[in-house]
């Protein structure tokens, strides 16, 4: 058994071989001063081995195997729900390279300040060694990364949501790359000094060095704050890697979508923290849609690269999916409520009285349960207090593999040809449900002028408009503005070798009525827009075109199956003058923001919409 190694000697494995990482578990060791360093090897025994610790810790809540076989609650602390993007910093050399969408620091300047954070910070804890691979291993498409942390809650994650273990040393050699990732939660432990079952820090730093490839990461143990192969290694530092490189690291889910004829379609589409990927990738087509079938090949995360051909191959580095809990339920997402009935760490769900999962939109609340922070909840107590059982941002941790809607090349080191992009924003108003770019110059336009309401994905305020470029505002490993050049540039190199630029959509499924309520009914019926951007691609259906782009009439939509009226379609389609004028403004806004580098065919753009509005 690897078990512990006691104090600071490394003792690596011997099938450990990769002399740089060893030196840098020693340097890093000797910063961190932890109690023991252990090194995972991503097997089942070891899953389980920790899973049991961290209940005896007291972190995790073992759950009614007879309900939830292999299952685990983790309840945080409750200052640490969510990513912290204030706290979130791109340390490039210069300042313009971070970009005025990012918070920055001075290399140098940040190191110091980091230097005596991490300095002891897991004295009395043990250091865990998690080596992952993002992507297939081995595929020439995938990197490696090694996380370092003080979190046996995040080693656990880990194993769930990348493909981490042993053989990824067999991968890495005895001088491959890796991205090195520190992570503590940064509540060292003085001798004798008793645990906290969610331990963290009121510091909190999310440090990115784009030129060295390297993060840390201090004070949370959340989600993407923690798990460190999602938004930091697969959007931040990946964002850079594919601007040098020339590929894509996208927050896109990807779907198949298969016709009754047996023609599939793949989609990559990005929409905010908390908008509906997870919900889109797993979507199970509705009545009227006999023979479609949609599979998942992703639903967060996309590495998207050209080949020789002029095509996009896309594949998802992620092997498991980090979701969004409240509002999951058998009508929403099927597929995402099979998955989680087995093997599944839920984070600040509610504890119902036989040991199993509720939260808010599940189905019929409980007499009583635990809520997310060890309270008693009833229906009653949420009614004058309104105390929620579940906070908005719980989540589920479970492997790609519960996913009844897998797809068989999910896994598939090629990745699969991307034939549309999707840009959902969470808008109220202004947005119509869905308009097709027509050609990619408007399509990039119009992912970079992209607003939503923000959602409890992340700390702050939740529920104003703010631009949200591409899905990446809070992901962006570099400037805004060259990342928007990055994609324009893409788009020319695939135009001159001849092939057929994927198409690009952007959809809006939270338009509101009077009443507050949402119009469109969403979920598995989004499909009906999905078909429709199917058949333009096919080249069998017709829209209308308007200031932003193409959109389907009423009649270019199949409704078989679904009481929609054309009054209801025209409430979630129509097109408001004074409110696109209002946009654009806010459009300039983020132009000026982004003023350098900005590329000139945005403005252009811009122009021939003001143009089409006035006419
Ligand atoms: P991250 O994991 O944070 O990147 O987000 P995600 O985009 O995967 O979020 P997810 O699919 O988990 O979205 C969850 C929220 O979106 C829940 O509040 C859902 O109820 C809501 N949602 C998803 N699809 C739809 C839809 O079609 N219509 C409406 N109205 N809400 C939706
Ligand atoms: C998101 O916020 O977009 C997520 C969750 O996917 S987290 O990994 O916490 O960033
Ligand atoms: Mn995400």
């Amino acid at each position: 058994m690897n078990a512990p190694t006691k104090g600071l000697g490394i003792q690596a494995p011997a099938y450990v071989k990769n002399a740089k990482l060893i030196a840098w578990v020693a340097d890093m060791a000797a910063l961190c001063k932890p109690e023991s360093i252990y090194w995972c090897d991503g097997s089942n025994e070891e899953y389980d081995r920790l899973c049991q610790q961290l209940v005896d810790a007291g972190t995790f809540q073992k759950l009614n195997p007879a309900k939830r076989p292999n299952s685990f609650l983790a309840s945080s602390d409750p200052s640490d729900v969510a990513r912290v993007e204030d706290r979130t910093y791109i340390c490039s050399a210069n300042k313009e390279d971070a970009g005025p969408t990012n918070n920055w620091m001075a290399p140098a300047e940040m190191r110091a300040t980091l230097q005596p954070l991490f300095d002891g910070c897991m004295k009395g804890r043990t250091m865990y060694v998690v080596p992952f691979s993002m992507g297939p291993l081995g595929s020439p498409i995938a990197h490696i990364g090694i996380e370092l942390s003080d979190s046996p809650y995040v080693a656990v994650n880990m194993k769930i949501m990348t493909r981490m273990g042993k053989a990824v040393y067999e991968v890495l050699g005895a001088d491959g790359e890796f991205v090195p990732c520190v992570h503590t939660v940064g509540a060292p432990l003085e001798a004798g000094q008793k645990d906290v079952a969610w331990p963290c820090n009121k510091t909190k730093y999310i440090v990115h060095y784009p030129e060295t490839r390297e993060i840390w990461s201090f004070g949370s143990g959340y989600g993407g704050n923690a798990l460190l192969g999602k938004k930091c290694f697969a959007l931040r530092i990946a964002s850079n890697m594919g601007r040098d490189e020339g590929w894509l690291a996208e927050h896109m889910l990807i779907l198949g979508v298969t016709s009754p004829a047996g023609k599939k379609h793949h989609v990559a589409a990005a929409f905010p923290s908390a908008c509906g990927k997870t919900n889109f990738a797993m979507l199970i087509p509705p009545a009227g849609f006999d023979g479609w079938k949609v599979t998942t090949i992703g639903d967060d995360i996309a590495w998207i690269k050209p080949q020789a051909d002029g095509t996009l191959r896309a594949i998802n580095p992620e092997a498991g999916y980090f979701g969004v809990a409240p509002g999951t339920n058998d009508l929403t997402n099927p597929n995402c409520m099979a998955s989680l009935d087995r093997d599944v760490i839920f984070t600040n769900v509610a504890l119902t009285d036989d040991g199993d999962v509720w939260w808010e939109g599940m189905g019929d609340a409980p007499a009583h349960c635990i809520d997310w922070q060890g309270k008693d909840w009833t229906p009653q107590i949420a009614k004058e207090t309104g105390a929620k059982a579940a906070h908005p941002n719980a989540r589920f941790t479970v492997a790609a593999t519960n996913n009844p809607a897998l797809d068989d090349a999910w896994d598939d080191p090629k990745g699969v040809k991307i034939d549309a992009f999707i840009f959902g924003g969470r808008r109220s108003t202004t947005v119509p449900l869905v308009t097709e770019a027509r050609n990619w110059v408007e399509g990039v336009y119009m992912a970079a002028t992209m607003g939503s309401e923000t959602t409890a994905a992340a700390a702050g305020q939740q529920g104003v408009v703010r631009r949200d470029p591409f899905a990446m505002l809070p992901f962006m490993g570099y400037n805004m503005s060259d990342y928007f050049q990055h994609w324009l540039d893409l788009g020319k190199k695939l135009q001159a070798s001849g092939a057929t630029l994927p198409r690009i959509y952007t959809t809006n499924w939270f338009r509101k009525g009077a009443d507050g309520k949402f119009v469109w009914p969403g979920y598995g019926e989004n499909m009906r827009v999905l078909k429709w951007m199917i058949d333009r691609i096919e080249g069998k259906a017709d829209g209308v075109d308007h200031i932003t782009g193409v959109s389907p009439r009423y009649e270019d939509l199949n409704w078989t199956g679904l009481d929609f009226s054309a009054e209801q379609f025209a409430t979630v389609t129509s097109i408001d003058k004074a409110a696109w004028q209002a946009e654009l403004k806010l459009h300039d806004e983020l132009f000026e923001q982004l003023a350098h580098h900005l590329p000139k065919e945005l403005p252009a753009t811009k122009a021939a919409i003001e143009q089409r509005l006035a006419a």
